[in-house]
C-alpha cells in the first residue's frame, strides 16, 4: 500500500480528532468543560477506545451546512472497556454545531445502541449538546424519536447509563430520562424542558439555569438525578464505580469481587446501635456499612428522598441492592417521593438479577393533604408493586419499626421476602403503641382519673405483647430473630443459599403498575 494513503488517513483523522478547531476546543475549556475525547479517555480504561463513524458527515445543504462538515458530524461513538469489562459509548462533541444533534448524529448514535442490544452490552452516553440541529428541523426531532425508540426497547436488558456534562434541554432530555442512571456535574450541566427564557414569558417566573434545572435542583427536588458530581472527573470515575456492581446485561449476574472482609465478621457495635427510646433516630447507614463487605457501599440517589436510602454493595463479594429506611430523616417514614426512589431501584435490580437486601424501620405512610392530594396512594403502590414482583433473592433485616401498611410493603415475607430477620428491637405491629391504645382503650382511658398515666400504663402493656418480634416470628412471618452483630454472616449464608432461586410471575404482555 502506498504510504501516502496511509499519510492521507492519518491526516483525515488526525481533523477528526480536532472536532470544531482549536479555538473551540479552548472555549470548551474555558467553560471548565472536557472535550468529547477527553472525556472518554477518563471513562474507559487506558487505551481501550475503538472508535466507529469517525468520516460521517452529516447530509444537510440548509442554511449553508453543505460548506460547514466536520468528520464524525458532533459525537464520538464506538466501544471500549471499563475495568476490563465492554461497553459501547457515546460522547457529544459540543465543539461541532454546539453537539447539536443531526440525521447523521442519530444515526451514530442508534448504531451503537442496536450493537450494545444485540451483544449484550451496557451503553452509556456523554450528553453535551444544544438540542436538535436547528438547520435540520423535523429530521432532527425523526433523529431523537429513534433514540428514544431504542431506550425503551432496551430497558431492562442492558444497563443504561447518562452523564449529563453540558446542557441538555427540550425534548433531548428525554432519552436520559428513559436510561437506568442519570450523572450530573455541579454548575456544568443543565436539563429542562423548556429554559429560563421560556420560563419567563410562561409563568413570569425568573429563575437561573442553575436553579431551574442545574445538577442540585434535580439530585435533591426533582430526583432525575442520580448522581451530581463535582467535577466531570469525579462523575466519570463514579461511571466506573457503578459498573463494577453491573451485569451487562439481564441474563447475567453482577460481578463477583472478592473480598478480605471476613464472611462471618461479627461487629459488636450493632447490637447498641438502636436507641433504646424507639422515637429516637440513628443513621442506617451506619448499618449497612457496618454490615457489607468494607467501603462496597456505593449510594444512589444520596440528595433525594433522604428518608429512604438506596445503593448497590456486597456481601461476600455478591452484588447487591440495597433498600433501607432512614430512621434519622423524617423517622423513616414512607412518602411520595420515598416511594418511588425505591420502587424504580427495586425494579432495576429485579431486571439485572440484583438480590434486594432490604432493612427496615418505618413507622408507616405519611400522614397530611398534600401528601394524599399529590397520590400518596398510587406511588406508595409502586413501591409495593415493585417488591411484588421482584423474583431475584430478597432479604429483609427488621431493625426496629415495621408498622401497619409500610410492614407488608417493605419486602415481607408475605409479598415473597426470601429470608425475613429481625433483631430483638424490632416492633410489629399494626401502628404505633400510643396510636394503638389511644384507640383501642379510648373508653377506659377517657374514664380513669388520670389519663396521662392510663396512657402510659397501656402503651407499656401494648410495647410488652404487641411491640416485638416474637408475634410474627410464632406465625412464622419472620424465618429468624438475629442478634444485630450476626447479621452480615446471617445475610451472606442467606445470599448463598438462595442463589439458586428461580421464581416466576405469570405470564403477561407487562404488568400495569400504578403510574
Ligand atoms: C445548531 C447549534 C445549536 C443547535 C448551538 N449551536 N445549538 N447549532 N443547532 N441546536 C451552535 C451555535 O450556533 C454555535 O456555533 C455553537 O453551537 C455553540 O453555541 P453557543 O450559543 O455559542 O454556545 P453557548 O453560549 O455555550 O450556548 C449553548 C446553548 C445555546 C445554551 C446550547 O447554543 C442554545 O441555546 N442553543 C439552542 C438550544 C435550542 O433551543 N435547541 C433546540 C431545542 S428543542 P458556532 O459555529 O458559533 O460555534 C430540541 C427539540 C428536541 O432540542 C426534541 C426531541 C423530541
Amino acid at each position: 500500500m502506498s504510504t501516502e494513503k496511509i499519510r492521507r488517513l492519518e491526516e483525515l483523522r488526525q481533523q477528526a480528532m480536532l472536532g470544531g478547531g482549536e479555538q473551540r476546543i479552548s472555549a470548551q475549556h474555558a467553560k471548565g468543560k472536557l472535550t468529547a475525547r477527553e472525556r472518554l479517555d477518563l471513562l474507559l480504561d487506558p487505551g481501550s477506545f475503538d472508535e466507529i463513524g469517525m468520516f460521517v458527515q452529516h447530509r444537510s445543504s440548509d442554511f449553508g451546512l453543505e460548506s460547514q462538515k466536520y468528520p464524525g458530524d458532533g459525537v464520538v461513538t464506538g466501544y471500549g472497556l471499563i475495568h476490563g469489562r465492554r461497553v459501547a459509548v457515546y460522547s457529544q462533541d459540543f465543539t461541532v454545531f454546539g453537539g447539536s444533534l443531526s440525521e447523521a448524529h442519530a444515526e451514530k448514535i442508534c448504531r451503537m445502541m442496536d450493537h450494545a442490544l444485540r451483544l449484550g452490552i451496557p451503553v452509556i452516553g456523554l450528553n453535551d449538546s444544544g438540542g436538535a440541529r436547528i438547520q435540520e428541523g423535523v429530521v432532527s426531532l425523526g433523529g431523537y424519536a429513534d433514540i428514544f425508540l431504542r431506550n425503551t426497547l432496551a430497558s431492562g436488558v442492558i444497563p443504561q447509563i447518562s452523564a449529563i456534562l453540558g446542557p441538555c434541554a427540550g425534548g433531548a432530555v428525554y432519552s436520559p430520562a428513559i436510561t437506568d442512571f442519570v450523572f450530573m456535574v455541579r454548575n456544568t450541566s443543565y436539563m429542562f424542558v423548556t429554559g429560563p427564557n421560556v420560563v419567563k414569558t410562561v409563568t413570569h417566573e425568573e429563575v437561573s439555569f442553575e436553579d431551574l434545572g442545574g445538577a442540585e435542583t434535580h439530585a435533591t427536588r426533582s430526583g432525575v438525578a442520580h448522581v451530581a458530581a463535582a467535577s466531570e472527573a469525579a462523575c466519570l470515575e463514579g461511571i466506573r464505580t457503578l459498573m463494577t456492581y453491573l451485569p451487562l446485561n439481564n441474563r447475567e449476574d453482577p460481578p463477583f469481587v472478592e473480598t478480605k472482609d471476613p464472611w462471618d465478621r461479627e461487629d459488636k457495635e450493632l447490637d447498641t446501635l438502636v436507641p433504646e427510646n424507639p422515637n429516637k433516630p440513628y443513621d442506617i447507614k451506619t448499618v449497612v456499612r457496618r454490615v457489607v463487605d468494607k467501603e462496597s457501599f456505593f449510594e444512589v440517589h444520596e440528595n433525594f428522598a433522604q428518608n429512604i436510602v438506596v445503593g448497590f454493595a456486597r456481601l461476600g463479594g455478591r452484588g447487591v441492592g440495597i433498600v433501607a429506611n432512614q430512621p434519622a430523616v423524617l423517622a423513616g417514614v414512607l412518602d411520595i417521593n420515598s416511594s418511588v426512589k425505591g420502587a424504580r431501584f427495586v425494579r432495576f435490580c429485579d431486571a439485572f438479577n440484583i438480590p434486594l437486601v432490604v432493612f427496615e424501620d418505618v413507622p408507616g405512610f405519611l400522614p397530611g393533604t398534600e401528601q394524599e392530594w399529590n397520590g400518596i396512594i398510587k406511588h406508595g403502590a409502586k413501591l409495593l408493586y415493585a417488591f411484588c414482583e421482584a423474583t431475584v433473592p430478597r432479604l429483609t433485616v427488621i431493625t426496629r419499626k415495621a408498622y401497619g401498611g409500610a410492614y407488608d410493603v417493605m419486602n415481607s415475607k408475605h409479598i415473597r421476602g426470601d429470608m425475613n430477620f429481625a433483631w430483638p428491637t424490632a416492633e410489629i405491629a399494626v401502628m404505633g403503641p400510643k396510636g394503638a391504645v389511644e384507640i383501642i382503650f379510648k373508653k377506659e382511658i377517657e374514664s380513669s382519673p388520670d389519663k396521662e398515666e392510663a396512657v402510659e400504663r397501656k402503651v407499656r402493656e401494648f410495647r410488652e405483647k404487641f411491640a416485638t418480634p416474637f408475634v410474627a416470628a410464632e406465625r412464622g412471618y419472620l424465618d429468624e430473630i438475629i442478634i444485630p452483630r450476626e447479621t452480615r454472616k446471617k445475610l451472606i449464608k442467606a445470599l448463598e443459599f438462595t442463589h439458586s432461586k428461580v421464581d416466576f410471575n405469570p405470564k403477561k404482555k407487562h404488568g400495569n403498575i400504578p403510574l
